[in-house]
């Protein structure tokens, strides 16, 4: 006696036609992924800021590229994820609102070092320029690299109107204003000065 059912249609037709299983497959995966992913483009607590905040000042938005281009995401991630031993040790959970204004974001995935994002008031701006000359004379067992070129390399004042310009473009909602004195705002700074005020900016708004 066979057990299939006298007519309809039978799971073993999916199981036994390759063809027929690639398909359905792949039309899985397209419904299930637009349901995941299109109501991100639509919810505002992935698109508005949270209440705090703000734009990065000209200072800060030249020590975020000082962040980008030592590659200090290869060994600290700015993402705390909602688990008890995460928030125990850095603070409130990372939430999407917070992100609104970074442009590509320092997400990361790889800590050798700890996360980032909650370490703004955290220390002294003179630890951060200890720290990022020399960990190891604040921190005896620190891994991480020695920056002490940042103190003397001075930040591209010039280049940062057209920076913000750039930003604005895509959605970062800086005046005239604030793109016209972005020059004079960076203009005698050094990397480290820039890089210390955008750590010191990271993660304020949900303490
Ligand atoms: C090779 C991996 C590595 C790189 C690259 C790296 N770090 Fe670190 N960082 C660490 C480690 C490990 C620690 C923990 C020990 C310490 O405090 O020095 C740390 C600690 C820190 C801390 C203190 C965090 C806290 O909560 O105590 C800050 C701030 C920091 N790093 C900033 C930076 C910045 C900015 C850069 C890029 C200029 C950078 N790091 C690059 C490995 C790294």
């Amino acid at each position: 006696m066979s057990n299939k059912p006298e007519s309809g249609f039978t799971h073993e037709k999916i199981e036994t036609n390759n063809l027929l299983m690639v398909v359905l497959i792949l039309l899985v995966i397209a419904v299930g992924g637009m349901v995941e992913i299109i109501p991100l483009f639509f919810q505002k607590s992935t698109t508005q800021p949270i209440e705090g905040v703000k734009p990065y000042t000209a200072l800060q938005l030249a020590g975020r590229d000082v962040y980008v281009r030592e590659g200090c995401y290869n060994c600290h991630s700015q993402m705390i994820r909602p688990l008890r031993a995460e928030t125990l040790r850095y603070g409130h959970y990372s939430v999407a609102g917070e992100f609104v204004y970074d442009h590509p974001f320092q997400w990361g995935s790889k800590r050798t070092g700890p996360d980032l994002h909650r370490v703004g008031g955290k220390y002294s701006d003179e630890w951060h320029r200890i720290h990022l000359v020399n960990a190891r004379d604040v921190v005896p067992e620190s891994n991480m690299p020695a920056y002490p070129w940042l103190e003397k390399s001075p930040v591209d004042a010039a280049a940062m109107p057209a920076h913000m310009t750039a930003l604005r473009r895509v959605g970062v909602p800086y005046t005239d204003a604030e793109i016209a004195s972005a020059s004079q705002d960076v203009q005698g700074k050094t990397d480290m000065d820039a890089l210390i005020a955008y750590l010191q900016a990271m993660g304020r708004a949900l303490k």
